[in-house]
């Protein structure tokens, strides 16, 4: 995915990122404004300089001796005022950018299709969000700074310098030609290690929130060691890395300082041959010399301004790279209000991007409004993928599905959504309180009262009224603070409040004892009486009452009927049957 890009493009990326600093364009010509000014108070201070050692000590002028002073506190002063106005600016700007650039990026996750976040491990994204935002603002006004700011600085310095003596500044320029190859030369490995970093920042966070996620595996399968290595490879890479970037720097910065010592002391060397004695004067000498010392720091730090640059530029390629990424497809924008319920698979297939061969093959199927259908078989057979093309999580590679005689693909997105409530095999809970999960999506609509209802209906308030916050009890991350059972309680209790007119269940009650499944699944039969239900069960006895019964083999359906049709039929059903009769 990480693409070479030559430095027009830098120049496109960051005439991209000067598109979201213009909203505030005001602040930026004020702290613009800022910086001019305070680029120009060193060439002032030199002057002034010029001024002490004339008049001061030279001419002894007792007129002009009385202005020194004020004009010394005048020049810092102006120094001062500007100094905080285009540095605030600045970072007000920045503050600003970051702040969209993360919205942007936020909304961007929500829109994204399943298969982004398959192959893409959270741990890069997450960098992408909280680093590499960063980067890309700091860098850039950073950058912005250095460019205004100091360049005015220099070109105020050198104009001064002209003005009192050009031959002096004419010795001194020599010197500019191996500045600017030296220049270029950094700028390139300067791109390339700050790529490198951002990539083992992702790293490092991947690595990390494996850990963080996995720590009890790890525990019990005694994965510290191999977790600790991998660790430290990352952050050794890391290091390495951002030790080129500092040795890149520390070795041109130092260089550069060697470049201006020997033109100063070429200067020193040239105004004190006895024929310019004569023609530079000590006040002009002085001021000469002061503007040179002034000169360092400004060139110093627009050597380094290929380092911010190009860290600036890899920054944004890789948010801008994330905001282009394309998101879940729209097609159609046609609402539906209430779904009445009809569904049909029209020879379905459908492989995952990135594995070969199709994992679901020329699936046709009719389920009426209404009517509940239960899909059985073996472990991988292909049920998940097959419910999941319904809510549109991906995208199909053949055939259509259709609600109510409509192709989902010409289904306003969130309309469809809308029609569906899922109790999917991995429940996910937020970290946030009962009440809150169970009315997720609707919690400006839902009352305490539904809330309420939904989780009694799933049998979930037995166990929430012995909590300590009952309903307001907050459940920890992926609500680890509760069992199985009750997670998936709350996750069916979710589905029941969301009342839509389709309603899919992945193992919904896999993780309750028979007991509670029981019950649950007497709350189940009536909730799904009017409407139309996509069970997947590996426990055969709850599903003995739906409506149809479809066997998936390998991705094919290779049975289909009631449950006593299929028992005659003595065929895979039957088989599976036997099987779970036998164990018990
Ligand atoms: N996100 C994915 N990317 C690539 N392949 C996948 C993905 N999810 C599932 N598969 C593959 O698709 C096939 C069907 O998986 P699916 O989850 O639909 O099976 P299932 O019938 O629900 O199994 P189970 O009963 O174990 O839940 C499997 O071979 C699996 O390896
Ligand atoms: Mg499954």
């Amino acid at each position: 995915m990480e693409q070479q890009t030559s430095l027009p493009g830098g120049g496109a990326i960051y005439r991209r990122l000067l598109g979201f600093v213009f909203p505030y364009w005001k602040m930026f010509l004020v702290s613009i404004l800022a910086m001019m000014v305070l680029g120009t108070t060193e060439a002032a201070f030199a002057a002034v300089m010029k001024v002490i050692t004339g008049a001061g000590f030279v001419d002894k002028d007792p007129e002009s001796i009385r202005w020194i002073p004020l004009m010394i506190i005048g020049v810092f002063l102006v120094k001062m005022v500007s100094g905080f106005l285009s540095t605030y600016g600045m970072s007000w700007i920045a503050r600003q950018v970051i702040k969209t650039l993360r919205h942007l990026m936020f909304n961007q996750l929500l829109r994204l299709p399943s298969s982004y976040f398959e192959s893409t491990s959270s741990g890069l994204i997450l960098a992408k969000l909280l680093y590499d935002v960063e980067q890309v603002a700091a860098a850039s006004s950073q950058v912005i700074t250095i460019l205004i700011r100091d360049t005015l600085s220099i070109i105020a310095l050198l104009a001064w310098m002209i003005y009192i003596s050009s031959g002096l500044t004419l010795v001194f320029l020599i010197t500019a030609p191996v500045l600017a190859i030296l220049v270029v030369f950094i700028s390139k490995r300067f791109r390339m290690l700050a790529k490198r970093i951002q990539g083992s920042m992702g790293d490092i966070s991947h690595v990390s929130e494996e850990a963080i996620e996995g720590q009890r595996v790890i525990k019990i399968f005694g994965g510290q060691d191999y977790e600790a290595r991998q660790f430290e490879k990352v952050n050794e890479y890391n290091r390495q890395q951002n030790m080129k970037v500092i040795a890149t720097t520390a070795f041109s910065t130092p260089f550069i300082q060697l470049l201006v010592a020997a033109a100063f002391a070429l200067i020193v060397y040239m105004a004190t041959l006895p024929g310019m004695r004569q023609i530079i004067g000590v006040d002009t000498f002085v001021s000469f010399l002061t503007a040179m010392i002034l000169l360092m720091q400004p060139t110093k730090r627009l050597t380094t301004i290929n380092a911010l640059l190009q860290q600036g530029i890899a920054a944004a390629q890789s948010v801008f790279d994330f905001l282009d990424q394309p998101q879940e497809l729209h097609h159609g924008g046609k609402k539906i209000e209430r779904a009445r319920g009809k569904v049909s698979f029209k020879n379905v297939t459908f492989g995952y991007s990135g594995a070969n061969g199709h994992v679901l093959n020329g699936i046709n199927l009719d389920i009426q409004p209404g009517e509940s259908v239960a899909f059985v078989g073996k472990s991988g057979a292909g049920k998940t993928t097959l419910v999941s093309l319904l809510p549109r999580f991906y995208e199909l590679t053949g055939g259509k599905i259709l609600l109510d005689d409509e192709d989902v693909r010409d289904v306003n997105l969130n309309s469809l959504r809308d029609q569906i409530a899922l109790v999917s095999q991995q429940v996910t809970l937020f970290n946030d309180t009962i009440a809150h999960n169970i009315a997720y999506g609707a919690l400006d609509t839902a009352t305490e009262d539904d809330v309420r209802r939904a989780a009694q209906t799933a049998h979930a308030m037995e166990f929430i009224d012995n909590l300590p916050d009952g309903l307001n009890t907050r459940v920890g991350e992926n609500g680890v603070l509760l069992s199985g059972g009750q997670r998936q309680r709350l996750a069916i209790a979710r589905a029941i409040l969301k009342n839509a007119p389709i309603l899919i269940l992945d193992e919904a009650t896999s993780a309750l004892d028979s007991e509670s499944e029981r019950y649950i699944q007497e709350a189940l039969d009536e909730l799904m009486k009017n409407r139309t239900t996509l069970v997947i069960a590996h426990r055969l006895s709850t599903i003995e009452r739906v409506d149809k019964i479809v066997v998936l083999e390998q991705g094919r359906i290779v049975e289909q009927g009631k449950h006593q049709e299929l028992l005659d039929k003595g065929g895979v059903y039957a088989g599976l049957h036997k099987i779970q009769f036998q164990e018990k």
